[in-house]
């Protein structure tokens, strides 16, 4: 037996050692933790399981069938994450790169199942070099395998994916398709075609890391939710990220334990600057009304103009999405209406209760955003609202015009409940705008046009650039002193803790994509 043990034992030390000690020497002079290293730092001590370990390919083309690795480029398992169950699979770079062979793809299809039948999250550690390409269509066949259970997972169970390193050409779908995706600065990218081909079809000439780096794509395509500036970091924010989410859709996320205190917030009925056009940080009323330290903000440095992210309220989970009159005034525009709609539908599908904060102008006009499809991307928030069966409220801070005031979680579209500050201006548009387009015969015929326009403009705004209006209607449900909005929105999440909705029967809706 201990001969038969020793064996053992040598195939253990044999498949931690990957693809051998000069590729992980390799692996980190590139700045690189290798694959191993990885899932020590992402589960609690101890906890990881691993599955698999003593999986080889099968391929025999190329000589093949003497290069054997145990595990096969992926090492899988489970472990729990902050004491909780989750499933993980990190990509091993030392071993052929990292490449999907069949077994690789099998063995990451195998954890897909057991986390969906076992109701856990999931995190892929990506660093490939893509398809396995001595092993041909059987690669694609695997990754199209991925994907498959990818759209399966959806919604079933949280996918987090980390990009630690290369991701190329079909291979970033699969990571597409999940909740969220980070990347590390400088160490990983993302690309359907890399810098060569682009440089043959286009003639662009571009780099790696500007064709596919962290940073363009948290700012620029809004592909990745974080960039992060190294792996560790990517790795704590997988852990953060998870402690807002439940297990799977059946569940909520866990309540952490809250003393209730003085929840009154005395500095926002100061907070509001007196003119309507001044900008100012959303992120300032979202951190006096949530619990301190409490906003993780997904998606910051894409569509600025309106804030995403995850929080608590007296210990419990919540989504917000603020417009941010910082940037863009708050506008809605093509990408912020796409970032806060995939944001709104995550959390809807994982029972996170929903808080929008609104100061909308409305949607932002332009050639630019009517041919880049406004009218479709718009409606993608709209959807996501309309859709979604989770508590939902709506704190109108300042201007909620046109369009926007519907789409942003108004009553009108199943919200729970909506406040108002008296800062509130609830209207079709801004006074100035309104009142040059219904009087504008008395404007231009006036002896002094620009006076009359003023006097216009003041009529207009008396009449709807409060939040009265909307509350005689029973559209507000209450205008709130800004210094209670906390206040007020612990007792409305606790009230809505219940809700049900019964939606009509169908194979599913059609989203405007
Ligand atoms: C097999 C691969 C491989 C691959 C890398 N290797 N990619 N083996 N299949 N796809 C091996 C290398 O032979 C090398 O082996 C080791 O991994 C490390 O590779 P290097 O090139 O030395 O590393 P580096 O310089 O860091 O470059 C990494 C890389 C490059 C940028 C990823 O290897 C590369 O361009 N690889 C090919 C990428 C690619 O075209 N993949 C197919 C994409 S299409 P040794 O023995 O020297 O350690 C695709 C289709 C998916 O993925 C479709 C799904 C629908």
């Amino acid at each position: 037996m201990d001969k038969k043990i020793a064996l053992l034992q040598d195939k253990i030390n044999q498949a931690q050692l990957g693809g051998g000690q000069a590729r992980i020497d390799s692996q980190h002079n590139k700045g690189k933790l290798t694959a191993r290293e990885r899932i020590h730092f992402l589960m609690d001590e101890g906890s990881f399981e691993e599955i698999g370990m003593l999986v080889t390919h099968r391929s025999t083309d190329f000589g093949m069938e003497r290069e054997k690795y145990l595990g096969d480029g992926v090492i899988t398992g489970y472990g729990t994450i902050n004491g909780r169950l989750t499933y993980v699979f990190s990509q091993d770079f030392t071993v052929f790169g990292g490449s999907l062979s069949e077994t690789h793809a099998e063995k990451i299809c195998k954890l897909m199942d057991m986390a969906m039948r076992n109701g856990a999250p999931l995190i892929g550690l990506n660093d490939s070099g893509g398809a396995r390409i001595q092993e041909g269509v059987v690669s694609l066949g695997g990754y199209a395998d991925i994907f498959y259970k990818n759209v399966q997972a959806s919604g079933v169970i949280p996918q987090l994916s980390a990009i630690m390193g290369p991701c190329a050409g079909g291979a970033v779908y699969s990571p597409a398709i999940t909740d969220f995706i980070l990347m590390v600065e400088n160490t990983s990218y993302m690309f359907v075609t890399g810098p060569n081909v682009v440089k043959t079809v286009t003639h662009e000439e571009v780099t790696s890391e500007e064709l596919g780096g962290a940073s363009t794509h948290a700012t620029k395509s809004g592909v990745t939710h974080f960039a992060c500036a190294n792996e560790i970091e990517a790795i704590t924010h997988v852990k953060k990220l998870l402690s807002y989410m439940p297990q799977n859709c059946e569940e909520t996320a866990v309540h952490l334990p809250y003393e209730p205190s003085d929840e009154s917030r005395p500095e926002l009925n100061t907070f509001m600057p007196e003119n309507a056009s001044q900008p100012y940080d959303i992120r300032d009323v979202i951190s006096a009304v949530a619990d301190p330290d409490s906003f993780l903000e997904v998606h910051k440095d894409f569509a600025e103009n309106i804030v995403v992210g995850f929080a608590r309220l007296a210990g419990r989970s919540i989504g917000i999405i603020a417009n941010q009159p910082a940037y863009l005034a708050g506008v809605l525009d093509s990408n912020s209406s796409t970032k806060a709609a995939r944001f709104v539908r995550f959390c809807d599908c994982f029972n996170i209760p929903l808080l929008v904060f609104e100061d909308v102008p409305g949607f932002l006009p332009g050639t630019d955003q009517e041919w880049n499809g406004i009218i479709t991307n718009g409606a993608k928030l709209l959807y996501a609202f309309s859709e979604a069966t989770v508590p939902r409220i709506t704190v109108i801070t300042r201007k909620a015009y046109g369009g926007a005031y519907d789409v942003m979680n108004s009553k009108h579209i199943g919200a729970d409940l909506n406040y108002a500050w008296p800062s509130a201006e609830i209207a079709v548009m801004g006074a100035k705008g309104a009142a040059e387009i219904i009087f504008k015969k008395e404007i231009t015929s006036a002896i002094n046009p620009q006076e009359k326009w003023l006097e216009k403009e003041k009529l207009y705004s008396d009449i709807f650039a409060n939040p009265y209006r909307a509350a005689e209607r029973g559209f507000i449900d209450e205008v709130i002193e800004p210094s209670q909005t906390r206040l007020k929105l612990i007792k409305a999440f606790k009230m809505l803790e219940n809700k049900v909705v019964n939606s009509p029967r169908k194979k599913h809706g059609n989203i405007p994509l």
